[in-house]
């Protein structure tokens, strides 16, 4: 696949440098050159401009901060539907720092606004990039699920690809309209691990999910 990557920070080091790995031509976009050019160089990818790594693939990562998203897809054209038809992931996760709440409350339908006629997936945003960078990681025996949420079925396929390439399972999760979800789950998820909780604690296994009847009674 080609990947354009909006940003050269933390995001686009992480997944751009699995994705090169897994043998992907990838372009990393920047505002600054020469950070683009390091970033790409640390992972083995071509380095531009913004405007070059959205017309680059047929899937391009937006990986710059919530507060730069607006001015990143302006700053590229995308209200006049530069990336018409091909498919964008969405990575964001706009949070009031120390607060753990959203300052966006739903930020992937914000992009799909402002992006005319992209295909936006949501993913990548439940983990820290340590974590995508250290993949493929197997948790209690089972690989890390990736839930991604677009209206597109080619577009989501793409991402479950891309998922998968991280040696990660990926789980459709719906339409955009749930993609907030993913977001306030990011949120809430981040603000338990600062204050040293667990998150895998708080929910029973999928066995157990609605609960469990003691064998000695009887359904019927
Ligand atoms: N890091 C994580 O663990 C993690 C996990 C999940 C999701 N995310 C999300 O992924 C996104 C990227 O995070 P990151 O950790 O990669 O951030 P980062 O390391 O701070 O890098 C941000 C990148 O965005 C660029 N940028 C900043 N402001 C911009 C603006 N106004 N316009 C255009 N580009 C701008 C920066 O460019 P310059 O170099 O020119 O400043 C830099 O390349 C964020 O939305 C974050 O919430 C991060």
């Amino acid at each position: 696949m080609r990947i354009g990557i909006l940003g050269n920070g933390q995001m686009a080091d992480a997944l751009g440098g699995q994705w090169t790995r897994a043998g992907h031509e990838v372009l990393v976009g920047g505002r600054d050159p020469g950070r683009a050019t390091d970033c790409a160089a640390r992972i083995g990818a071509g380095a531009g401009t913004l405007l070059e790594a959205s017309d680059f693939g047929e899937v391009t990562l937006l990986a710059v901060p919530a507060t730069g998203v607006e001015e990143t897809l302006l700053a590229v054209d995308a209200p006049a539907g530069r990336f018409a038809g091909r498919t964008l992931i969405d990575c964001t996760n706009a949070l009031v720092p120390g607060e753990f709440t959203l300052a966006v409350p739903a930020m992937a339908e914000r992009v799909a606004g402002l992006a005319t006629g992209s295909q936006v997936v949501k993913a990548f945003n439940l983990a820290a990039d340590s974590v995508w960078r250290e993949a493929p990681h197997s948790f209690e025996g089972e690989p890390l699920g990736v839930p991604h949420c677009g209206d597109h079925a080619a577009a989501n396929e793409r991402v479950a690809v891309l998922i998968r390439d991280l040696g990660c399972t990926p789980i459709a999760a719906g339409g955009l309209a749930r993609a907030s979800l993913l977001e306030a789950t990011a949120a809430f998820a981040i603000g338990a691990w600062v204050n040293g909780a667990d998150v895998r604690s708080l929910f029973p296994p999928l066995a157990a999910a609605f609960g469990t009847v003691h064998p000695s009674i009887s359904r019927s």
